[in-house]
């Protein structure tokens, strides 16, 4: 019996649920072989005994491995499916910490750290499910302007947020980051900022990147400036200059753009993050706070993107 599915349902750690069609409803493990028809279906081979399902997981799991096996084995399932639904670059806005600790009469500081307490969480289950990038934005250019105490915190919390990534250094697998103008920090957080991206530079797992001191617009002329420098010296010209050669001036160079940015908090606005890279990416609007933003949250925002059509302009 062959079954073709064109609809990836939803994820758990060792299956995938995929459509067939009528209605009915196939669970998948990822070591599982299939094959890929020339429509880009993915063909999975195997009969009624081969679908798991219910308590007899595991016995069922086995039987159909092997008689799928001895069908067709030409294609990992799991990356195929990886690959043409899951986004690679992630970028959120991690907005309502400061109404969710007031709703707990409690400071704004105690809401980032909150915050920072759900971002390494979701950084954990980022990284198992195979996203290659989160892009935060941790503080933007327009945060200098909240009052004193506020910015002090957050910078603390940053240099404690450092000092236990370096402390637990050997059980992360996460590489660390940062994008935006580092110059206006103190001096003490650049070096611990820079110690982070030496000592996570050999990391395999995730990608983070750290908004910090970072606004688009600023990033932009930045770039225009450094790129106009080099043009004067003489290292380009103005043939030169494309999309590929201006990305490359900017503080995301070498980072695939997100194709899906998370705003928490029920605000609609991209407040200065990533304009020149979000140009086609898919925006998922959440009504929680960023404390209570967890795993099944992020499943949801990544569900509704493969739900999207991206047609990029074209029909
Ligand atoms: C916006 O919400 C949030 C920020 C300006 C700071 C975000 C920073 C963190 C979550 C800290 C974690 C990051 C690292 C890397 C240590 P808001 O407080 O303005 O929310 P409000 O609109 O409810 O006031």
């Amino acid at each position: 019996m062959k079954f073709y599915c064109n609809k990836v349902i939803g994820f758990t750690k060792k299956a995938v649920r995929l459509s067939i069609g009528g209605g009915y409803i196939k669970i998948a493990y990822y070591d599982y072989i299939g094959n890929i028809d020339i429509a880009g279906n993915w063909i999975f081979y195997g009969d009624n005994d081969g679908l798991v399902y219910g308590k007899n997981r595991r016995k069922s799991k086995k039987r159909a491995t092997r008689l799928i096996r001895d069908r067709i084995c030409t294609f990992n399932a799991k990356e195929a499916i990886m690959e043409n639904s899951l986004p690679k670059h992630i970028a959120i806005i991690m907005d309502g910490n400061g109404r969710w600790a007031k709703k707990r009469f409690m400071p704004r500081s105690f809401g980032h750290r909150a915050g920072a307490q759900t971002l390494n969480k979701l950084l954990k289950e980022a990284d198992k499910i195979g996203i290659e990038h989160i892009t935060v934005y941790a503080f933007s250019t327009e945060n200098w302007t909240r009052p004193k105490d506020e910015v002090n915190s957050l910078m603390n919390l940053l240099r404690e947020y450092i000092d236990d990534y370096i402390k637990d250094n050997e059980t992360s697998n996460i590489k660390i980051d940062s994008i935006g103008d580092l110059s206006r920090l103190d001096e003490d957080l650049r070096n611990k900022i820079n110690t982070l991206k030496e000592i996570s530079s050999c990391k395999k797992g995730l990608n983070l990147h750290i908004g910090l001191n970072y606004g688009g617009r600023d990033e932009i002329m930045r770039a225009v400036k450094k790129m106009y420098g080099e043009l004067k010296s003489g290292n380009i010209k103005e043939s030169d200059i494309n999309e590929e050669l201006f990305s490359s001036y900017l503080d995301t160079k070498g980072i695939p753009d997100p194709e899906l940015i998370i705003r928490t908090s029920g605000e609609m606005r991209l407040s200065n993050f990533l304009p020149w890279q979000s140009t086609y990416s898919e925006i998922y609007i959440s009504d929680k706070l960023w404390p209570d933003f967890n795993i099944n949250e992020l499943n949801k925002a990544i569900e509704h993107y493969k739900n999207r059509d991206r047609r990029f302009g074209g029909r």
